[in-house]
């Protein structure tokens, strides 16, 4: 055995709280893998507190994760048998998100760390999401870089190229509204719930796709920045229109208008990035890339332009603890400077600058 230690992953950036505790080694005879054992995986999901409100309330958030954040990490260390007092790194995201979120879960995590005597790394959440692609292989994605990534969730829509870990640069994002606001906000004014996302994708299934030409903002601009707010307001135009016609399973085609919109979109811009960086690889990432519809248009992209695709499973593109433990896992294998001397949370956290 080279190396093995255990790792606390904490994730408070918006509304879930993540705890999860994973075992990783190398071994001398294959030290290219790495041996991860996920111990525990803990969410506690605040989706049906802020649902009443279409959208995420900061002041609950935070007093949910400070609610959640101890009998969670209790559990993962109970269900385990294990002592605290066993742990090689604690990990916690310290941005982007909600100030308070992180903060919740950044004064947890350092009072645990300081009690005992442990390092504490902290986690660009974005890039927690980019690194957990690679959670399911088991293989330390060193070898795969550089590659290209595609962040989709509720706070971010950006096309990043991943130079290696720690080094990312931003090419484009959205110069607007993120693709997770969009479908939240449509979801809503369709008289359904948060997060808006699957409620989408499931209303999409049985819908027509080419009822609706939505605009495509940006598609034929030069660039890899993406809007989304004018397609936004065109799909709430509509659903006001529709509400008072005589249209059966408008709702549907209305998802499937807008979902087929936005995957046109991405594949648009994605053709143009793996064009421009001559990547072989892309990664599609964050809470969006859950969505079907989307992953296939883009896997059917990736294949017609030999490119290799990697997503995370779907249980693992929302927010969780595990893709913070296993980004401090490789931080700490494979990036030199991984430590930041400052602690503090950073709500605005751009991923291409270190701190
Ligand atoms: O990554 P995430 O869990 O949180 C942030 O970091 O923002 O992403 C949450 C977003 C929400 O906007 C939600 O509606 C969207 O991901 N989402 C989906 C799906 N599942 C979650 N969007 C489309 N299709 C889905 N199946
Ligand atoms: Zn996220």
């Amino acid at each position: 055995m080279v190396r093995e230690d255990l790792i606390l992953g904490i994730e408070t950036s918006c509304d879930d709280t993540g705890v999860s505790i994973i075992k990783t080694s190398i071994t001398r005879d294959n030290p290219e893998e790495i041996n991860l054992d996920i111990l525990s995986n803990k969410l506690a999901s605040q989706t049906e507190l802020h649902d009443k409100y279409g959208g995420v309330v900061p002041e609950l958030a935070s007093r949910e994760h400070l609610r959640s954040l101890l009998p969670l990490t209790k559990q993962a260390f109970f269900e385990n048998n294990l002592n605290p007092s066993c742990l090689s790194i604690i990990s916690v995201t310290t941005g982007p998100g909600l100030k308070g979120s992180l903060l919740t879960g950044l004064n947890f995590a350092a009072g645990l760390a300081a009690a005992l005597k442990k390092p504490l790394i902290p986690i660009n959440h974005l890039e927690g999401h980019i690194l957990s692609a690679f959670i399911e292989s088991k293989s330390h994605p060193k070898r795969n870089f550089p590659f290209l990534t595609l962040l989709i969730s509720g706070g971010h829509t950006q096309i990043i190229l991943a130079k290696q870990i720690g080094k990312y640069e931003l090419l484009g994002e959205t110069v607007d509204d993120s693709i997770g606001e969009t479908f939240d906000k449509v979801s809503q004014e369709l008289g359904f719930g948060y997060p808006g996302g699957p409620i989408i994708e499931k209303l999409a299934l049985k819908g027509d796709p080419a009822k609706y030409p939505f605009p495509k903002p940006l598609l034929k601009k030069q660039g890899l920045n993406l809007s989304f707010s004018g397609l936004k307001t065109a799909v709430i135009r509509e659903i006001v229109k529709c509400r008072t016609s005589k249209e059966r399973h408008w709702k549907n085609n209305i998802a499937a208008s807008l979902q087929n919109t936005v995957s046109i979109l991405l594949a648009s811009k994605i053709r143009d990035a793996i064009t421009l960086t001559g990547t072989d690889s892309l990664v599609v990432s964050g809470g969006v890339a859950a969505n079907n519809y989307i992953r296939k248009t883009l896997s059917n992209l990736c294949q017609g332009m030999q490119v290799n695709l990697r997503l995370p499973p779907k249980h693992l593109c929302a927010d969780n603890g595990l893709m913070i433990a296993w980004a401090a896992c490789l931080k700490s294998l494979f990036q030199e400077d991984y430590c930041i001397k400052e602690l503090k949370v950073r709500p605005r956290w751009n991923i291409a600058t270190r701190d």
